[in-house]
């Protein structure tokens, strides 16, 4: 299944991309998950992309173009994949329908997971993540059982930078703008489909497994 995941910041994305990997063990592609790796190995890739997350805007369209190729284009692509915070730009979903046309496939859905503004800033500015081996949580929503360690791995849990309530903000604006335009692309294209991110992630992700297949999980 080739499967694009929608939505602004703290929709869900990565967490329902989590369980959708389990499920039909298919690659979890997120641009931004690349960008913070590249930046933990302090490559020049990481630390060009730190200077645009940081300050809550979009890393240019010909970075994050290459390397969203060069990823598709590893041998476990092959069969599916997840893409999480890409396409975020007209000019970024038309090269994402160029690559496609080259690898002989098509996108079987567009999923956007919807949240309204007042209920993204809480989720973004209370979420901590794994040092070790990436799991998301939340101080209230999603508590982990000891502050500041993985259940999962015992690794210490950080705050990403970007964060911070200041650029949380703009970060939803950059998605009003720049990405939100993406909606009609991807409707026009009978590709779309919309579901309510305002509930448990058991029942999103419910969902979508509907949305996806037609039949409940
Ligand atoms: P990226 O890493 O993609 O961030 P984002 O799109 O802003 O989305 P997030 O990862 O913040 O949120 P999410 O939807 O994954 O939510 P999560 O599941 O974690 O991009 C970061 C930056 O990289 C960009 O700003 C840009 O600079 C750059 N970049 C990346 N891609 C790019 C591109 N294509 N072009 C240009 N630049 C690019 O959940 C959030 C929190 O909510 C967690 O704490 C979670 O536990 C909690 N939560 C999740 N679901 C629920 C629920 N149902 N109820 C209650 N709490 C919940
Ligand atoms: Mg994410
Ligand atoms: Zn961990």
């Amino acid at each position: 299944m080739y499967l694009l995941l929608m939505g602004p910041p703290g929709a869900g994305k990565g967490t329902q991309a989590a369980k959708l990997v389990e499920r039909y063990d298919i690659p979890h592609v997120s641009t931004g998950d690349i960008f913070r790796g590249a930046l933990q190995e302090r490559t020049p890739l990481g630390l060009e992309a730190k200077r645009y997350m940081d300050v809550g805007a979009l890393v240019p369209d010909q970075v994050t173009v290459g390397i969203t190729r060069e990823r598709l284009a590893k041998s476990d692509c092959i069969g599916g994949f997840i893409l999480d915070g890409f396409p975020r730009t007209l000019q970024q979903a038309h090269s994402l329908d160029q690559m496609l046309a080259k690898m002989g496939i098509r996108l079987n859905k567009v999923v956007n997971i919807v949240v309204p503004d007042q209920e993204l800033i809480p989720r973004l500015t209370g979420r901590r993540i794994c040092q070790s081996c990436g799991a998301t949580y939340h101080m209230e929503f999603r508590p982990p059982a000891q502050p500041s360690i993985c259940d999962r791995c015992g690794g210490e849990l950080y705050q990403r930078t970007d964060d911070q309530e200041e650029t949380v903000r703009e970060r939803l604006e950059v998605y009003r703008l720049q990405t939100q335009p993406l909606i009609q692309y991807y409707q026009e294209r009978d590709l779309y489909s919309e579901i309510n991110g305002a509930q448990s992630t058991e029942a999103v992700f419910r969902d979508i497994v509907v949305s996806l297949t037609g039949e409940e999980p």
